[in-house]
């Protein structure tokens, strides 16, 4: 069973006094639970436009997505948007963190959508999440106390939070330096692992596209898979010899989360998986979450 199908879809914008643009062209596309895709392409090659069609955030003008084998177009707006908060976790090249929140603050946030349990333990749940990324001494710091990144960790942090089956990252290292880029990219990789977690990474750095399992190219809004030898995907081992040498990413690489000092880390991830199942028993803070989340369509 495929997590999300795209059959044959096309987006295409009409924009005001000038001709329709096809932005997307006859995507082909199954992305299977723990799968991770890397999807390279020029600026303007509609890269973003397709990844918030994976997000569920837009629909295709036509062809179909399905998510769990069903299509997208049979669920109303706000089923769309508690799919997405259950099960989608977005990273942006601009971590897009609440400003005058608190990075604990801003990983909570999510969490007051789910149910349940989830619900009730957010503080703890992303307390976890966040010493899960490191970052267990900032829990109080503003964003723009903490380098960038620190607020990509909190970003990541938050994505991750309510155990998505789906991660989606739009150059999440376009704005970090290589170092700090490859030990974010690591910390994704193991977080991913651990849940079974599926990645989709849109990126103009090849070594970024290289730790990917399957490698796409989008250009002018037609997704071709690339079967480039310099893309073969990186084993374990190649990571840990690309990455930086410093303490912190050291120790991220040096076999895994748990030697960040992160005993609780497999606790912290079991606990957003779980959060998952309290998501599909849908108790009552989901209805508050439906209401809140209904943005459109109606
Ligand atoms: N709503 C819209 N109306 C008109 N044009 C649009 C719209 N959305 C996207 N485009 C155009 O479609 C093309 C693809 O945009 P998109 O943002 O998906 O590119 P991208 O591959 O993500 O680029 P970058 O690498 O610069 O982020 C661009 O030329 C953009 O200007
Ligand atoms: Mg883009």
């Amino acid at each position: 069973m495929s997590l999300l199908s795209l059959r044959e879809v096309t987006r295409t914008v009409i924009p005001q006094d000038q001709p329709a643009l096809t932005i997307l062209n006859g995507i082909d596309l199954e992305i299977e639970p723990g799968d991770h895709v890397s999807i390279v392409g020029r600026s303007g090659s509609g890269k973003s436009t397709l990844l918030n069609m994976l997000g569920l955030l837009d629909l295709p003008t036509s062809g179909e997505i399905l998510f769990d084998d069903r299509p997208v177009r049979s669920y109303s707006s706000a089923q769309r948007d508690r799919l997405r908060g259950a099960a989608i976790g977005f990273v942006f090249q601009q971590f897009n963190l609440l400003p005058g929140r608190t990075a604990l603050e801003n990983v909570t946030m999510p969490l007051l959508y789910a149910s349940g349990r989830t619900f009730w333990r957010r503080k703890k749940i992303a307390a976890d999440m966040l010493a899960l990324v490191g970052l267990e001494h900032r829990l109080n710091s503003m964003p723009d106390r903490l380098s960038g990144g620190e607020q990509q960790r909190v970003a990541i942090a938050r994505s991750l939070v309510r155990g998505p089956r789906l991660i989606l990252a739009d150059e999440p290292t376009g704005a970090l330096d290589l170092d700090t880029g490859q030990s974010v990219m690591e910390l994704i990789d193991e977080v991913a692992e651990r849940t079974g977690a599926a990645q989709v990474i849109i990126t103009h750095d090849p070594t970024i596209a290289r730790r990917a399992r399957r490698h796409f190219r989008l250009d002018r809004g037609v997704l071709t898979p690339v079967d480039d030898p310099s893309l073969e995907p990186l084993t374990r081992r190649d990571r840990r010899e690309m990455a930086p040498s410093s303490a912190e990413s050291a120790s991220i690489d040096d076999g895994g989360l748990a030697s960040l000092g992160l005993a609780g880390t497999a606790t912290a991830v079991g606990t957003a998986v779980a959060g998952r199942d309290d998501e599909r028993d849908g108790a009552s803070s989901d209805d508050e979450a439906a209401t809140d989340g209904d943005g459109g369509e109606s």
